[in-house]
């Protein structure tokens, strides 16, 4: 990022290892809730994310970076009984929250997977792929949205939900504030860009911005 001492830069950047994120997130796995709070979240973002995967029943869809499993319940909605739901995160603290949540459901068709999702695999296609405030946390997002794009099957949608800053001066004045609170607590990177990286894949975007344009839903089609 532009501006600040080098020393304040190499601090604030959002350069670090999936051990650090794992971590990062153990700890974090029992006040997470609190963040939707902190952040800001706009109401109803995870059902309008989870509607443009377009499920219906007996689907197959994956989270990836599901964490404690806070889109679980529109998920297994949305596919119904004879659907699965494969959840993939790599911090076992946030997964066995997810875990709590599934038992606790009585869901018989979650699949919880501790991976790194730049390597994850499925046991068969699926037929969407949702990132939930996951994409800008995640080392090499590009690999890992490359992995998830191979476990799609053809006509199927990625969905992607997360933060950004808004164009324009109050993009400008909000980048120090929510970097260091951001860099600070959950690792979300506000620059990341996964509109385009889905553009690469060679698929068409679908763009919604929400809450002043600080929120986003972006959809990509496999061809
Ligand atoms: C901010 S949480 C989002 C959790 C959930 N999707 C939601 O909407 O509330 C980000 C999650 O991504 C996971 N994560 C980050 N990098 C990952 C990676 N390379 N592989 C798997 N999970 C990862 C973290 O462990 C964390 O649980």
């Amino acid at each position: 990022m532009a501006g600040g001492t080098p020393a304040l830069r190499r601090a604030l950047a959002f350069e670090y290892d999936l051990g650090f994120v794992r971590r990062r997130y153990n700890r974090l796995a029992r006040i997470y809730p609190f963040f939707e709070l902190a952040f800001l979240l706009p109401p109803g973002i995870r059902v309008r994310a989870v509607k443009k995967l377009e499920l219906g029943p007996g689907a197959r869809v994956l989270e990836v970076g599901c964490g404690t499993g806070r889109n679980l319940a529109y998920l297994v909605n949305a596919v119904g009984p004879q659907g699965v739901v494969y959840g993939v995160d790599a911090s076992d603290g946030m997964l066995a929250k997810a875990k709590e949540l599934c038992d606790r459901r009585g869901w018989q068709n979650v699949r919880l997977l501790q991976q790194d999702a730049g390597e994850m695999t499925l046991p068969e296609p699926v037929d969407g792929v949702l990132f939930s405030l996951s994409y800008a946390v995640m080392p090499a997002s590009r690999q890992v949205l490359a992995q998830a794009w191979k476990q799609l099957r053809s006509g199927g949608r990625v969905v992607i939900m997360d933060a950004k800053l808004p164009p324009g001066g109050a993009g400008k004045l909000l980048r120090w504030p929510v970097t260091v609170f951001s860099r600070a607590t959950v690792l979300g990177d506000p620059d990341r860009r996964p509109w385009n990286e889905l553009k690469e894949l060679g698929s068409a975007v679908e763009m919604e911005e929400l809450s002043f344009r600080t929120y986003y839903i972006c959809m990509g089609r496999k061809v």
